[in-house]
């Protein structure tokens, strides 16, 4: 048995609660991952109040990220005891997620942790922090440089905002930037 966040939605309507969970009960995939830290990301936020139709199947774990260790791989590329990571691929909306002591995945959809992190950095940087470097190197692939001038993160003071600033500044960039508050 392990602990989970469960989203469950049926004519009791929409609800979520922790709930000790059987291993059987888990979703198929090669690894299975004992997770250590998942982040609450916005669309957590949105999954467990139900305020918008993130959860595309019931029950649902939510948790679109995490970060742990290989307890059981029938994945080429991972044995049990390799540390991981994970961001998107639907976990958490159509597969279950992080939100979760165990999560079973598929060995395709995950990272090996870098050894520059520990699985609660990995987790502080979260899919925001994921994202917002995924998007500077789009731009670094697009030829964008420091030396041709500032460069505006929009939406700065949300969670993607935030990292980029920290990221873009450190890179060398003068960053502007914007907010509606
Ligand atoms: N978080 C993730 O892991 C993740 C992953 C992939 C993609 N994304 C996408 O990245 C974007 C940002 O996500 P986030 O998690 O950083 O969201 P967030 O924390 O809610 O921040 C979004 C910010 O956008 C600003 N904003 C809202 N409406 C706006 C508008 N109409 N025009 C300009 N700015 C507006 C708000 O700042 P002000 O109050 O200053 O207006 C808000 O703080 C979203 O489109 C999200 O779907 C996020």
């Amino acid at each position: 048995m392990f602990n989970a966040i469960l989203i469950d939605k049926d004519d009791r309507g929409y609800r979520a609660s922790v709930q000790a969970i059987n291993e059987d009960q888990l979703p198929e995939g090669d690894v299975t991952v004992r997770v250590a830290y998942s982040t609450l990301n916005f669309k957590d936020g949105l999954a467990i109040t139900g305020s918008s139709p993130v959860v595309r199947k019931f029950p649902m774990v939510p948790g679109i990220d995490l970060a742990g260790t290989v307890e059981a791989s029938a994945h080429a590329d991972y044995k049990v005891g390799d540390a991981v990571l994970l961001n998107g691929w639907g976990v958490g909306e159509s597969h279950w997620g992080g939100l979760a002591q165990k999560a079973r995945l598929q060995g395709d959809w995950l990272i090996p942790l870098p050894k520059a992190f520990t699985p609660a950095q990995a987790m502080a940087i979260g899919t925001a922090g994921y994202t917002a470097m995924l998007c500077i190197l789009a731009l670094e692939r697009n030829g964008v440089t420091p030396d041709q001038g500032e460069i505006l993160v929009t939406g700065a003071n949300g969670g993607v905002g935030s990292f980029a600033i920290a990221l873009l500044s450190k890179l060398g960039y003068r960053v502007v930037a914007s907010t509606g508050r």
